[in-house]
């Protein structure tokens, strides 16, 4: 979807014409019949609440949207805004109209506020119809552009930084949304390399025989099972100052999880194609910082492997050595994740001394047990890293909602032959598969583990997205870099 600014609207603009309305405050100008049909249908402008109705103007019968977006004072209005562009694509996305006028003219919203109704709408728009080949041609997306007119100076540059954003969401979203016989982990190496070419940012991989060499055999031991081979990719972004430390965000990328030898129930079993979304999150962040131009140092990891259950796989009490030294009894293949992540959190510490390491995985069941779909659970061994995370969670709609850790959980995944397993008991599941990952950060690096299970996928559209992946993950990274390491 193409975003374009025009400085008013004149008859040669054709398309619905969208104003945004603040909540219990219609715009004077309307004419009578909208003013009349928005307050018969209890359009109040609530944020996402949207009306629409015709009106003769000139020659023409123009098609109104009145979008909602909430309490102009509200807490969290750049949300509103977002739902208010959200709800336009919503509505017009298949409809037929090919552009979409957002008419600002008599509007007070800032540059800023213009871009987060932008962002709304197109990340609101995006779907993924590769695989529609007989799709009906009422039922495709039809918009193609939205043509802001008359927003205020600085909204275009404020666009810029969004669209950078949203460039991140989608490549996310579609890294997630690709069936596992299409991405897997030498494929996700490739489409993102790809993706991010001329970007500026640097793209390392380590293949199986590097990762062997570095004693990686815990995040080795879980692809054993799959005849396509591990990788890890790296993605270095350098827009801060030069020779300063960088921050790492270390992704879970199992581009499939039948859960190996301790295999999972068919039910329901193809949602593991998304197990990657940890990774898929790490790799769209780390576009967006680079299309933002972020100055900030960061290093992207994405740990890649596929969980299957071949002859080759590791069984139920195998016992692999990890890149730390340490050694763990594998009680169950189905926890592989934090297997993934202690290899790659691991190397991230001694290739790059990052200031804060923080990861992202689709890791417990008991994660969407716990909060369902609207957190994503934080643990952090540092109480200023969690602040500033569960703050940029806030502020960017990825919403974080923090776990304890203590030496109580820490001692449930003790074993009787090695170092540790790689489960505890049913109780407390996402607790002590982040005291695992904790087991592998060095004493005194701020660290912090969010467990996305929940969000990564949704069986509803949501305020910013359709039913399918939803890019968490991308905003609260991006958010975080701009509030903490960026200026
Ligand atoms: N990828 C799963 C976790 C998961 C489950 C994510 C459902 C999204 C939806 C993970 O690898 C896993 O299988 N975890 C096990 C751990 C258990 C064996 C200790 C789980 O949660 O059941
Ligand atoms: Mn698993
Ligand atoms: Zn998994």
């Amino acid at each position: 979807m193409q975003i374009e600014f025009i400085p008013a609207l004149s008859a040669s603009v054709t398309g619905p014409v969208a104003r945004i309305v603040d909540q219990d405050a219609l715009p004077i100008d309307l004419e009578a019949a909208l003013a009349e049909g928005a307050r018969a249908s209890r359009f109040s402008g609530k944020a996402g609440q949207l009306f629409e109705g015709f009106v003769v103007r000139g020659d023409a019968v123009v098609r109104v949207a009145l979008a909602g977006a909430g309490e102009a004072q509200a807490r969290d209005r750049m949300a509103g805004l977002e739902k208010a562009g959200a709800a336009l694509s919503a509505k017009y996305g298949a409809s037929g109209e090919t552009a979409l006028i957002i008419d600002l003219a008599g509007s007070t919203l800032s540059a800023r506020e213009v871009a987060a109704v932008l962002l709304g709408a197109r990340l609101r728009a995006w779907r993924y119809d590769t695989y529609r080949t007989r799709m009906p041609a009422d039922q495709k997306s039809s918009l193609a552009v939205i043509r802001v007119a008359g927003a205020p100076e600085g909204s275009e540059a404020a666009w810029a930084v969004e669209a950078a954003l949203a460039d991140g969401v989608e490549l996310t979203r579609e890294l997630v949304t690709e069936p596992a016989n299409v991405i897997y982990p030498e494929s996700f190496v490739e489409r993102v390399s790809a993706r991010v070419k001329g970007t500026g940012l640097k793209v390392r991989v380590l293949n199986d025989t590097e990762m062997k060499a570095l004693g990686m055999g815990a995040l080795l031991g879980v692809a054993q099972g799959s005849i396509r081979p591990a990788r890890l990719l790296v993605l270095e972004w350098n827009g801060g100052a030069a020779g300063e430390r960088p921050t790492a965000f270390v992704g879970k990328g199992v581009t499939f999880d039948t859960g190996g030898i301790s295999l999972k129930p068919p039910a329901g079993m193809e949602d593991m194609k998304w197990d990657m979304g940890g990774a898929g999150a790490v790799a769209g962040a780390m576009l967006a910082l680079a299309r933002r131009k972020a100055k900030a140092n960061v290093i992207g990891i994405c740990g890649l492997v596929e969980n299957m259950p071949d002859g080759g796989a590791q069984r139920p009490g195998d016992v692999v050595t990890s890149m730390s030294g340490q050694t763990i009894e594998v009680i169950n293949t189905d926890a592989e994740g934090r297997l993934v992540l202690c290899d790659a959190v691991t190397w991230t510490q001694k290739e790059y001394d990052p200031t804060a390491v923080i990861d992202l995985a689709t890791l417990t069941g008991a994660m969407i047990i716990s909060l369902g779909n609207e957190h994503g659970g934080l643990f952090s061994n540092d109480d200023g890293l969690a602040a500033k995370l569960l703050a940029a969670g806030d502020a960017s709609g990825d919403k974080l909602w923090r776990f304890p850790l203590g030496p109580a959980y820490d001692k449930l995944i003790d074993s009787p032959i090695a170092d540790m397993k790689n489960v505890g008991p049913r109780e407390g599941g996402s607790i002590t598969a982040a005291q695992f990952i904790q087991r592998f950060v060095d004493k005194d690096r701020p660290w912090a583990h969010l467990d996305i299970a929940g969000m990564v996928w949704a069986s509803k559209p949501g305020q910013t997205w359709d039913k399918g992946a939803t890019g968490y993950g991308v905003r609260v990274l991006d958010r975080f870099v701009r509030d903490n390491l960026e200026g």
